[in-house]
């Protein structure tokens, strides 16, 4: 199958969040299936600043110009290499938007989102559809189109007004993030006025972007069988549920894999000391140098906790805020914590850190080194989130064997086993998201840690599991079938 995947980021190339990880790995697992895929992204100017400096190491990937499109008057160029250390073929989509600016994907340094959103990923997804179509000059049409998050829906749109097109798939990685614009940007991007009705694109007086994947697509997946219940409930529906509850036929929910090699303990070039799970007493050398390194006391018996993310309200940060005060006053737990987000969060944890800066590290900013590091050196790894589509910091603390302490929600339900078998427990979860229950569980991974042989039994359990893509990759497949088989019922 020819599959056109398109994402505003891709780890190692862009990354703000766990789409760049999926972006940068299923792909991968695609090709190795036996399928040509094309990537579709941005051309931020980043990732080419990124790609030419490569070039000068005289080292592949190379960079160079494989097209241009005329866009009614937009001249498109579009760059083409690969994914550094992947065969992945890569197509980017140049515009000034995306190539002369510095920063953030999406928002600016003040962290408000670029005025011109709308026109930036318009015609990003302008650009994948020729591509898609095989209209871009290009020797290569697209069966299959698979688009991810906001950023990329509008391409469903786009393909479901053209004849002969290929299929599409569209995937929520998180549904709380819409691209809304107001009633202009219709005229600004010449949408037709027919768009503008709720059934359609128009979302509470506003244009919905997301809606145009969530209509138009021939299949909507989203990142975890929970989620995919969760989304069609009004509690976490973000308004959208109506919608999901009509196309509940089309959608699955598949589990994200992530990349094993990447995040593998035995061969991580980050850490002080390599481990696997037969020498897991290596896993404490690591624990010892991460204190080292962060100012925190040596203190092997203290249980050391561990969060690393963005700092926004879904991680479930006023839990953390509540309930960890009263932790580090009775001197029980030590805590690490990376992250960037909300300046209001980031000047509290700060600010309680200056309280015990012993045993709280607060890392402001963004450190994939680091996070490689907190994953092994940490021995329980704190997601009380209040909704989470997958999660993959809790996948990559199994298998480091870390072990998770989540909300049980989303995709941290379907990965994290917290029961008394001890030949399945992997982790430990609470419900519903409250500071007692977050208390309650916090007190019983303190009580097991004091069990070291029950301790390793789920962080034995926690690292045997099977977290590579290949399944997901197969249930994908299986997804797109299914996604040509509607497309040619209804042509
Ligand atoms: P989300 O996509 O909602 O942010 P995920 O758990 O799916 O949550 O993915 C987050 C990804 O971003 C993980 O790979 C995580 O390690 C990484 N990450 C988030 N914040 C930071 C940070 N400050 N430094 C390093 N990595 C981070
Ligand atoms: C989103 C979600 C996260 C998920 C990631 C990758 O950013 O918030 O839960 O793991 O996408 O699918």
């Amino acid at each position: 199958m020819n599959i056109l995947f398109l994402a505003s980021e891709a780890f190692p190339l862009i990354k703000t969040g766990g789409l760049a990880d999926v972006a940068g790995a299923l792909p991968r697992a695609l090709i190795k299936r036996g399928h040509s895929l094309r990537l579709v992204l941005p051309a931020y100017r980043s990732v080419l600043e990124r790609l030419r400096s490569d070039q000068r190491e005289d080292k592949p990937p190379a960079l160079k110009v494989r097209g241009q499109i005329d866009l009614d008057g937009t001249p498109v160029t579009l760059w083409q290499t690969r994914l550094p250390g992947t065969r992945v073929q890569v197509w980017l989509v140049d515009i000034p938007a995306f190539s002369e600016r510095a920063g953030n994907p999406y928002v600016t340094p003040e962290g408000v989102d670029w005025p011109d959103n709308d026109q930036r990923f318009y015609t990003l997804c302008r650009a994948a559809a020729e591509l898609a179509m095989g209209r871009a000059g290009i020797d290569w049409k697209a069966d299959l189109v698979h688009a991810n998050d906001w950023q990329g829906a509008m391409v469903c749109e786009m393909l479901a007004r053209e004849a002969a097109s290929p299929a599409t798939v569209f995937t929520v990685h998180n549904l709380a993030y819409h691209g809304l614009f107001d009633y202009q940007a219709m005229h600004r991007l010449g949408l037709a006025p027919w768009l503008w009705q709720p059934d359609f694109l128009e979302f509470y007086g506003q244009l919905s972007f997301i809606k145009a994947g969530l209509v138009f697509a021939q299949r909507l997946t989203t990142v975890s069988p929970s989620y995919a219940r969760e989304i069609q409930t009004p509690e976490l529906g973000c308004g959208l549920d109506g919608l999901l509850r009509a196309r509940r036929e089309a959608l699955s929910g598949i589990i994200n894999g992530i990349d094993v090699q990447a995040w593998n303990p035995a061969r991580d070039p980050c850490l002080a000391v390599p481990y696997d799970r037969r020498r897991l007493v290596r896993k404490a050398d690591n624990k010892r140098a991460l204190c080292t390194e962060l100012g925190l006391a040596d203190a092997p018996d203290k249980l050391l906790l561990g969060f690393i993310g963005r700092l926004v309200e879904q991680k479930g940060l006023d839990l953390l805020l509540a309930t960890l005060p009263e932790l580090l006053a009775r001197g029980d737990v030590q805590i690490a914590l990376l992250g960037s987000g909300v300046k209001a969060y980031e000047q509290a944890f700060t600010g309680l850190a200056q309280d015990y800066p012993q045993s709280l590290s607060v890392t402001l900013g963004y450190d994939e080194a680091l996070a490689h590091r907190i994953e092994a050196g940490v021995d329980v790894f704190l997601m009380p989130s209040l909704f989470e589509p997958c999660g993959l910091n809790q996948i990559y603390s199994l298998r480091y064997g870390t072990l998770p302490l989540v909300h049980a929600v989303g995709g941290l339900k379907d990965t994290v086993i917290d029961s008394d078998d001890p030949q399945t427990a992997n982790g430990f979860t609470f419900a519903p998201a409250s500071v007692e229950a977050l208390r309650a569980t916090l007190k019983r991974a303190l009580a097991l840690y004091q069990d070291p042989e029950a301790w390793q039994q789920r962080q034995w359990n926690a690292m045997s599991g099977d977290y590579s893509w290949d399944r997901s990759a197969a249930e994908y497949e299986r997804i797109y079938e299914l996604a040509l088989e509607d497309k040619k019922q209804n042509a």
